[in-house]
């Protein structure tokens, strides 16, 4: 403990560790040093405090926290420059938007194409659907997943681990989207070829380019299926 005041006597007034130890004035002045410290902790009597197992956590914390920043950072970029869109919640207000437009019927199997934090899924879920979201973020899927379980849907909501783009859509009654203007004319192309006649597509902040909305509240689109558009028209 008294290590290092006493290195810096023993550089400061140039003398010999024997000549420092007999010196009771000095021995005390260090003590009274440390109990000083002691009072305010610093970092450096923190530091002069550790054991080898303290170190190494701190060590090791930090590393886990870097490893973080990283992750975070890379599924940021890999998200906005490559994939779709980046994670943006979607408000109470609009949830309520899309349910009113969607009509899920208890029965009906719904998705939520970039499912986030899962609140979609599960709002769906409450409304009587089967609900399933693709995340490709997987702290979100974690989360969303922790979110099904605390509201008591699991076995009626899903979240899954995976790119929309990958899936078949035409398993579905009710799809819902909150993208980003570049996806959408390849998600239109897609939606049209896969979905079911009676099917139904929310879409939330961006329309789908060249299908007519057949209703819409604020920013929140609905498109039913073009096979039922063209009967209608
Ligand atoms: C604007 S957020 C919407 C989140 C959620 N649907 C909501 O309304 O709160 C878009 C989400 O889509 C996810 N995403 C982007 N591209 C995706 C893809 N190809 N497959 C699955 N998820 C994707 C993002 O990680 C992000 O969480």
């Amino acid at each position: 403990m008294l290590i290092l005041p006493a290195r810096a006597i023993i550089y400061q007034f140039r003398i010999t560790k024997s000549e420092f130890m007999f010196q009771p004035e000095l021995l005390r002045a260090c003590q009274t040093w440390l109990s000083e410290q002691a009072k305010t902790p610093t970092i450096t009597t923190l530091l002069l405090n550790m054991n080898f197992l303290d170190i190494a956590l701190i060590i090791a914390l930090n590393f886990l926290i870097v490893l973080f920043v990283v992750f975070i950072f890379s599924q940021m970029v890999l998200l906005f420059g490559f994939w779709g869109a980046i994670y943006v919640p979607t408000g109470k207000g609009t949830v309520k938007k899309i349910l009113s437009l969607a009509k899920v019927k208890p029965g009906e199997r719904a998705v939520d194409l970039g499912s986030g934090d899962g609140r979609l899924v599960i709002a769906l879920a409450q409304a009587g659907a089967e609900a399933h979201g693709y995340e490709i973020n997987p702290l979100l899927v974690f989360l969303a997943r922790r979110n099904i379980r605390k509201a008591g849907l699991s076995g009626k909501a899903f979240i899954y681990w995976k790119s929309f783009w990958k899936e078949d859509f035409s398993k579905f009654d009710v799809v819902v989207v909150f993208g980003i203007a570049h996806i959408m004319k390849r998600l239109e192309e897609k939606l049209k070829k896969e979905i079911k006649a009676d099917a139904r597509v929310v879409s939330n902040g961006f329309p789908l380019p060249t299908w007519p909305q057949s209703e819409r509240d604020s920013c929140v689109y609905l498109y039913q299926n073009r096979t039922k558009r063209d009967i209608h028209t």
